[in-house]
């Protein structure tokens, strides 16, 4: 049997914010074959932030064979792959027609702000400041709840399914679960979530994992009315189905993680202390806090870490979430014309020798942790003429440095616990500069995996375990643990206090801006 199973493959989903993949990983956890597509979002007026749906499905599919035909001309056969994961962008909104299994429009994307009305509205309700003792999350434009009460209070075909009980809800792991086992076509189809991606909607008590009637309430949502997807523990071999066609036919799908939760699995972050930050479209960065929620009173949130189920407890962790980083250089680059490719912006930064004065609030969906400052706008400080691109390149990267540094702040406050290494992923740490520049502002080690597909192996894991590729997590000892890189702050702490102080001068500044 131990040979055997060095022979196992797994494969993981992983469906972010710009583009969608999948990877074949080995029971060593390296990857074996991978296909990657960026799709467009959408952006249809100033503030939304939209995806299509099937698009989502469709890059995954197609994804899924790319992956899949590589995968074959090494020589192994679909019989080799165990099963599959997904782990996904968090918090988006999708609605679809629970008869037809269409789509009822486009889903909300999580830093999508249009609904930033209705969340003042909500603040001033009663017991909105109790909230998140239940549920991990103040209120803001980020969780699912507030997109979905959009829909509902503005898009007729949304409110018209609710009406008729065929309104279906859910985050794009539901979705895509739903979908790859047959959708509505499916004899008993599957609407399912997991406990990480629940714990992001606002619906979900932490304790309980189970959605919570105070919280439901609150929005004013009727559970008769719209189908929520049933929450099920993150790793099981049973609960997600399978894969109905296409390459992965007859492939259960075995593990569910949201995106940030994934990436601390990657990372094998399985002790209380342990931190990691993802630099995607934005940086998250979560620090497992054990089995008992810690509610924050400095503007972190409470999230399921991972719940493996059965006779094990759910972990939790506490999260900072920054809303741009990634998403920042794709602006210099889409909208700026800057550089041609994400990977070119080092080269540009290396043009100059430091950000000449130029500090850059990236708050394009207001700013999230630890400020939560929704009507914050995207401000360029200390323009001059000597001011050039490659200036506000490195300015756009020390903006997620600086708010990551905001967050290590308060998640030392929040645990009296100073963290001294923080274990980075996703497409900006590739940058060393970037990763140098993150150990001088926070003045810890950054350390950086060779293989930085965390986040899709945290999903193979989950999957893994559930379908014996990995009895115990003590199997995963030597995953993911060679060819680490550790920058180490190269400035003076004082040096690195001027610079945060200029930053938090600028964020305040950046505040109530009139559109
Ligand atoms: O909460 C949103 C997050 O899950 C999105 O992650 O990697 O697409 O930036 P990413």
């Amino acid at each position: 049997a131990e040979e055997l199973k060095r022979h196992w493959y797994v494969g993981s989903i992983d469906q972010g914010t710009t583009s969608s993949r999948f990877i074949i990983f080995d029971g060593e956890g390296n990857v074996v074959a991978k296909h990657q597509i960026e799709f467009d979002n959408l952006y249809p007026k100033s503030g939304w932030h939209e995806h299509e749906p099937m698009v989502l499905l469709s890059t995954v599919e197609q994804c899924i064979k790319g992956a899949m035909e590589e995968f074959r001309k090494m020589g192994h056969t679909k019989a080799d792959i165990r099963s599959i994961g997904i782990t996904n962008q968090r918090e988006t909104t999708v609605v679809w027609d629970s008869t037809t299994g269409e789509p009822l429009c486009n889903a909300i994307a999580w830093p999508d702000t249009r609904n930033k009305a209705l969340v003042h509205e909500l603040k001033a309700r009663e017991g909105a400041d109790t909230l998140s003792q239940l549920c991990g999350l103040p209120l803001s434009t980020y969780p699912s709840s507030v997109k979905l009460l959009w829909l509902l209070q503005n898009n007729d075909a949304v409110k018209q399914a609710y009406e008729d009980g065929r309104l279906a809800f859910g985050t794009v792991d539901s979705w895509l679960i739903y979908k790859l086992n047959g959708g509505a076509k499916a004899e008993k189809p599957i609407h399912v979530t997991d406990s990480t991606n629940a714990s992001r909607t606002m619906f979900m008590n932490l304790h309980t994992l189970q959605y919570d009637d105070t919280l439901l309430k609150f929005f004013g949502i009727d559970k008769t009315k719209v189908q929520l997807p049933r929450i099920v523990p993150s790793s099981s071999a049973t609960e997600f189905g399978k894969v109905v066609s296409g390459p992965l036919q007859g492939i259960p799908i075995a593990g569910c993680l949201g995106d940030q939760s994934s990436a601390l699995v990657g990372q094998c972050g399985f002790s209380p202390g342990q931190a990691k930050n993802t630099y995607g479209t934005g940086c998250f960065l979560l620090y497992n806090v054990g089995t008992e929620p810690v509610i924050s009173k400095h503007g972190l949130l409470t999230t399921v870490a991972y719940d493996w189920g059965g006779d094990k407890k759910p972990v939790y962790a506490l999260e900072g979430s920054i809303a741009v980083a990634g998403a920042g250089v794709k602006f210099l680059m889409n909208n700026l014309g800057f550089i041609t490719k994400s990977e070119k912006i080092s080269e540009l930064c290396e043009t100059v020798t430091d950000s000449g004065g130029v500090v850059f609030v990236t708050a394009f969906s207001g700013l999230f942790a630890p400020y939560w400052i929704d009507d914050a706008k995207g401000t360029l400080f200390g323009i001059t003429q000597h001011t050039q691109r490659g200036h506000i390149a490195r300015a756009t990267l020390e903006a997620t440095c600086f708010q990551t540094k905001a967050i290590l702040d308060a998640m030392e406050k929040e645990s009296n616990h100073k963290i001294t290494r923080l274990a980075v992923d996703g497409g900006m740490s590739e940058s060393d500069l970037c990763m140098q520049t993150q150990a001088d502002i926070s003045g810890i080690e950054v350390d950086r995996p060779a293989m930085r597909e965390t986040t899709a192996l945290g999903a193979a894991i989950a999957a893994g375990l559930a379908t014996g590729v990995w009895q115990v997590l003590e199997d995963l000892k030597d995953v993911n643990k060679n060819g680490r890189k550790v920058f180490r702050p190269k400035i003076s702490p004082q040096q690195a206090k001027k610079r945060f102080a200029k930053w938090e001068r600028a964020v305040e500044m950046s505040k109530g801006w009139v559109t």
